[in-house]
């Protein structure tokens, strides 16, 4: 896979897409959790959900074409393949966790709903994790790491 030094624009629309999405998935899930399955939990958590695993498809199918930056050099390498191992467990949850829901949704197969309710949990501790990683990057170790998710890498600075 190749080694980058930063990410591309649409690997960081992306990312910041599927952000909002989650947050809305977040709010709706806590919403409708008590309420039928009717025509308003469709629109608001399972079409944002829908488009949750076909954004992730396609980040995932860019992500194995064209790479990512590795974690900086300047951290212990414990941590370095740790913050690797969570970035593809976000790939997986969030492929799995709407994809499970939707067995169960369309065509009846229940464990998929218990895939979307063991993962949920397990997904938003990691997310809170990600999120403290990023701002220690930022405010405590002082590396590109925050920079790098906003600003694209530049045309040619590829290895
Ligand atoms: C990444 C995508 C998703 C996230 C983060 C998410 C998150 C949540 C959260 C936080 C809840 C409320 C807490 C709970 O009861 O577990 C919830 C409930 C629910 N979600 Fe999702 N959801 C996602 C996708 C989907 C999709 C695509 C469907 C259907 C096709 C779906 C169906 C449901 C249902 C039926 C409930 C209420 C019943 C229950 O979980 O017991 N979710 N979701
Ligand atoms: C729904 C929540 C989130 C998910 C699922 C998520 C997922 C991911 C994934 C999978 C990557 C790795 C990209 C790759 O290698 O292809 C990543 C990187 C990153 N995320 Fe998030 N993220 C979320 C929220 C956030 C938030 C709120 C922030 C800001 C505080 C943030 C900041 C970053 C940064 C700075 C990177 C770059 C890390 C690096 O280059 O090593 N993320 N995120």
């Amino acid at each position: 896979m190749a080694q980058r030094d930063g990410y591309s624009r649409i690997q960081i629309a992306l990312h910041w897409a599927i952000v909002a999405l989650v947050l809305v998935e977040y709010a709706s899930g806590e919403l409708v959790e008590e309420g039928s399955r009717t025509g308003a939990l469709a629109l608001i958590h399972v079409w944002p959900g829908l488009a949750i695993i076909a954004l992730m498809l396609l980040r995932l199918a860019i992500r194995l074409v064209r790479g990512a930056p590795p974690p900086p050099r300047s951290e212990p390498e414990l941590l370095r393949r740790f913050a690797v191992w969570m970035h593809w467990a976000f790939y997986v949850l969030l492929i799995a966790i709407p994809g499970g829901a939707a067995l169960d949704w369309y065509f009846g197969l229940g464990f998929g709903q218990v895939i979307h309710d063991v993962g949920e949990p397990v997904f938003f501790a990691l997310v809170w994790i990600h999120i403290g990683a990023a701002a220690a990057h930022h405010f405590i170790f002082r590396t590109n790491v925050v920079r790098r998710m906003v600003v694209p890498e530049r045309q040619g600075q590829a290895h």
